[in-house]
């Protein structure tokens, strides 16, 4: 029930801020253009990650493996898996969306076939050990159990495969993470009639929330930065300031078992 809710509220808030197009151009070129024009400082940091993840994961993995099994969990319209499968890997999507605009009905878009499941990440209908990579792209925050959700990502990963968590929000002081979670439920409140808090999710990482993942499932992490543009930095001071909180970071963060 909470999950159906969830789901009705995500939907109704994502139309509602503009997300999403009927021109099939606009997922093509997603995450380098917004051709919408709505969240361009948004996809430019999106953009910025995206390429992170190119230069210090996928090439250097691609140099052992040229086309790797890999799972984009939470997927929503699939352009991540759109990109993947260009370069030549095997992707399977997973949402709870089957949304047109923004969930797995926007593959359709796409010049390429991706394999899609509708699904909860904390139980994916899967067998063990059958990917090398598994990517939760700007998906991980909505959890509402990391350990949980990451133990079954790690169940379908091969002994030997990569996990990455790309695009969540990251605060090096919980209380910071805590009042944008107030800030987000209070405009969703005033906007919408409802807070979209249907799902107790964490919301957020903290360096030390990492630490602990990494003892309990045994995971090693190594996190990477991606460069901002001077927009993009100056973006974020100036919101911070406002906001009287730290701004939140997106680290490509890379988990690997110990
Ligand atoms: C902010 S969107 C990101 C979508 C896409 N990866 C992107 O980068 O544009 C988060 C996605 O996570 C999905 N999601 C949230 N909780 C989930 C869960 N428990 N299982 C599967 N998908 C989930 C949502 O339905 C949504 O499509």
């Amino acid at each position: 029930m909470a999950v159906a809710q969830f789901t009705r509220e995500y939907t109704t808030v994502r139309r509602a801020e503009g997300w999403g197009s009927s021109d099939g151009a606009y997922y093509r070129a997603l995450p380098f253009r917004d051709l919408t024009g709505r969240f361009p400082g948004i996809w430019r940091i999106r953009s910025r990650s995206y390429m992170t993840l190119v230069d210090r994961v996928l090439e250097p993995l691609e140099a052992h493996s040229r086309q790797m099994a890999v799972i984009d969990l939470g997927a929503g319209c699939g352009w991540l898996s759109n990109r993947l499968t260009l370069r030549g890997h095997s992707v399977m999507a997973i949402d709870l969306l089957m949304d047109r605009f923004d969930g797995l009905g926007a593959r359709r878009h796409y010049d390429v076939d991706i394999a899609a499941l509708v699904a909860e990440y904390d139980r994916l209908p899967l067998p063990d050990d059958q990917a090398d990579l598994v990517v939760f792209n700007a998906s991980l925050h909505y959890s509402t159990d990391f350990a949980k959700t990451l133990r079954e990502a790690l169940r379908v990963l091969r002994a030997r495969g990569t996990l990455v968590i790309l695009d969540s929000p990251m605060y090096v002081d919980p209380t910071s993470g805590q009042r944008m979670v107030q800030e987000r439920q209070a405009r969703f409140l005033a906007t919408y009639g409802f807070a979209s808090d249907a799902l107790p999710s964490e919301h957020f990482l903290t360096p030390a929330r990492l630490d602990e993942l990494a003892s309990e499932l045994g995971l090693a992490w190594h996190t990477h930065t991606p460069a901002l543009d001077w927009r993009t930095r100056l973006g974020r001071t100036i919101g911070g300031l406002r906001a009287r909180r730290e701004p939140a970071r997106f680290p490509v963060i890379v988990g690997k078992r110990r």
